[in-house]
């Protein structure tokens, strides 16, 4: 079922600053006049990418899966600083909810300029014991769903002639084995091909296509490594910066890649690891 909620903020509303967010530089509105999706944007790296969107001047969609309330703290930090955002119910994996998502945003905002596919699940069990259910799951959401979301920004784009921007947000395991992770590893190592391919493809309708690839970054996603010090202890120890990375940060990277300064970069992966990578190992 596709819900679409309230639209937040009004043209009349300032953008004010949050002042609050160390690790979030002025933001210089790089996006204004720019309209974003941003799928699983209710919690992690998507809620920090949506709030950072909206502080730079874009007016935002917030998709988000199940309970309609689930968008309600990413709203409101939008709303809290002046920002404009709406919140859409859509499975990504499915294409008659995808497509009701991109005509919800054109319904609420007038065009798409920016689409962001952060929606992602992980499952680790040993690969001989891995459940074809979870295997199906994980490449329906990680790898079809930025396919169909992809798809369906890029017809909007096109009709628009203006160019256009796809994020995913994939993984260091777009590259780096993890063991006990095949399905998720699977998937972003498939979300690198597609990225690619769709960036050489979209390149002549000016829209650009990368992906941002994070090592540990402090979301649900790790809830098992966070709540267990041992397990926290070794995957820090595997990090060269020896720290999680922060949802914000990623964010950064993700506002440069939407904004008119990344105009020239296409069919890229950009890795935010904390030097992860340089140090393959993972366990
Ligand atoms: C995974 C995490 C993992 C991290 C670094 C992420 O893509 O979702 O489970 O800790 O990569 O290995």
């Amino acid at each position: 079922m596709t819900a679409i909620g309230a639209v937040h903020g009004t043209e009349s509303e300032p953008v004010v600053q949050n002042r609050d967010r160390k690790a979030v530089p002025n933001p210089i509105m790089r996006l204004q006049n720019k309209v974003a999706i941003v799928t699983g944007a209710a919690t992690g790296i998507g809620q920090a990418i949506a709030s950072r969107f909206a502080q730079e001047g874009a007016r935002v969609v917030i998709d988000y899966v199940g309970n309609s309330t689930s968008a309600g703290a990413t709203e409101r930090a939008i709303a809290a600083n002046g920002g404009k955002c709406v919140a859409i119910g859509a499975d990504v994996s499915k294409p008659d909810e995808v497509a009701a998502l991109v005509a919800g945003a054109v319904k609420a905002f007038g065009r798409l300029d920016i689409v962001v596919n952060n929606a992602g699940v992980e499952k680790k069990v040993p690969f001989v014991d891995y459940p074809y259910a979870e295997l199906q799951k994980i490449l329906a959401i990680n790898l079809v769903g930025p396919f169909l979301v992809a798809q369906a920004a890029a017809r909007q784009m096109i009709s628009q002639g203006q160019g256009g921007r796809v994020i995913n947000i994939s993984s260091v395991h777009e590259d780096l084995p993890m063991p006990t992770n095949a399905a998720y590893c699977a998937s972003k190592g498939g979300l690198r091909m597609l990225m690619r391919t769709i960036a050489v493809e979209l390149a002549k309708a000016n829209i650009t296509v990368n992906n941002i690839g994070p090592g540990a970054v402090f979301t649900p996603i790790d809830a098992d490594v966070e709540a267990k010090p041992e397990m926290e202890k070794a995957l820090m120890g595997e990090i060269p910066l020896g720290r999680w990375g922060k949802p914000e940060e990623i964010a950064g990277l993700a506002v440069f890649l939407a904004s008119d300064e990344a105009a020239y970069v296409t069919g890229s992966t950009y890795f935010i690891d904390g030097g992860m990578l340089q140090q393959a190992g993972s366990y």
